[in-house]
């Protein structure tokens, strides 16, 4: 028997001790390259295949690069790759940029995993989806609360949801404020690089959320798998905040000079994508079938911490 028929014959089982092949989407965003060290390391016997976003279309024996809203690319991609399990963060995660380009938002949020999961039937189909799906009314949502989501950003994760859920061995990972060093372009990074400079910062005290270290949520998501949980799952921070308290820990930890953050509304900034006021998420039942804890944010700078003053090589 080859080694692609004994993957098949194994994943038809969905023995998550051993998954065959995994793609992975989305690899070079800020939870990609925290969970592809988790998923190599958890799963050594698995082949893991890897794509990343770039121009051009090149696809090697485990890595490809590409845009998977190109029909082609994506065809590629799940033909050198045969999937037994795929787990898509590829995703356009600007929610201003998904207001004004929506037909693009749904394109990249939506069509890319329905056509993964199109184009391979028989594989699991890992799908991250957002606080966003929530109007932010009442907060601290469980996995049962009526998503009602007030951007396009928020509308397109919720279309990857419904398709994703269509296939009950499906997962959907909703998480909330996912931050990290790492990688530029979340509130961490611009927060930390801004008060580093000693300048200014606005942060919403309107505006409430559970924000998750990218790579808790990386071993969040490889507990889910390993336990085979499928349907939909709620693994964010512990902690609900507003971002004006989120800036003050951060100053806390790095020893930032607190008088620079200012307090601020979501009326202050001219958005023209609504955000909810409170898209705290509930994970208590994500830990508990995970059996992964993440830290608190406290904790988790921390340790961002002592990872920033180590030489690269130590970091994963
Ligand atoms: N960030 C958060 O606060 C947050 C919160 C809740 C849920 N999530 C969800 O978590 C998942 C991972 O997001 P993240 O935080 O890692 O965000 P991210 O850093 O923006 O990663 C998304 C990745 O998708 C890639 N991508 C975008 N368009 C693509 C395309 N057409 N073809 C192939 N790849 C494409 C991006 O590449 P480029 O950067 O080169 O475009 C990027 O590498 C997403 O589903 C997101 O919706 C994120």
């Amino acid at each position: 028997m080859g080694a692609a028929a004994v993957r098949s014959k194994l994943s038809t089982r969905y023995n998550m001790k051993f998954p065959g092949t995994i793609l992975l989407t989305g690899a070079g965003g800020m939870l990609g390259v925290r969970l592809l060290p988790h998923l190599k390391k958890a799963f050594k016997k698995s082949r893991i295949f890897s794509v990343f976003h770039g121009a051009g279309s090149q696809v090697f024996e485990t890595t490809a690069v590409g845009d998977l809203t190109d029909k082609d690319f994506l065809e590629h991609v799940i033909n050198a790759s045969q999937p037994d399990l795929i787990i898509n963060l590829a995703a356009l995660t600007d929610v201003e940029r998904c207001e004004n380009e929506p037909e693009l938002a749904r394109r990249v949020n939506a069509g890319i995993p329905q056509a993964l999961a199109a184009q391979a039937p028989d594989a699991k189909l890992i799908q991250l989806s957002s606080d966003y799906v929530f109007d932010g009314k009442s907060g601290s949502y469980i996995p049962d609360s009526l998503p009602a989501p007030l951007s396009v950003y928020g509308k397109t994760k919720l279309e990857s949801e419904s398709m994703t859920l269509q296939n009950s061995r499906n997962l959907v990972v909703r998480a909330s404020g996912t931050f990290d060093w790492l990688t530029t372009g979340n509130l961490f990074s611009y927060f930390a690089a801004r008060l580093d400079e000693k300048l200014k910062v606005r942060a919403l005290s309107d505006s409430f959320y559970t924000p998750i270290w990218a790579d808790d949520l990386a071993r969040g998501i490889v507990g889910l798998l390993k336990q085979e949980t499928a349907g939909l799952i709620h693994y964010a921070g512990p902690e609900r905040m507003s971002r004006y308290y989120f800036a003050l820990v951060i100053a806390d930890e790095f020893g930032f000079d607190k008088t620079l953050i200012e307090r601020a509304n979501q009326k202050d900034f001219n958005w023209k994508a609504r955000r909810p006021a409170d898209s705290s998420l509930n994970s208590a039942e994500g830990y508990k079938q995970a059996k992964v804890t993440p830290h608190t944010l406290a904790e988790a700078l921390a340790i961002m911490r002592e990872q920033m003053e180590a030489p690269v090589s130590e970091i994963t």
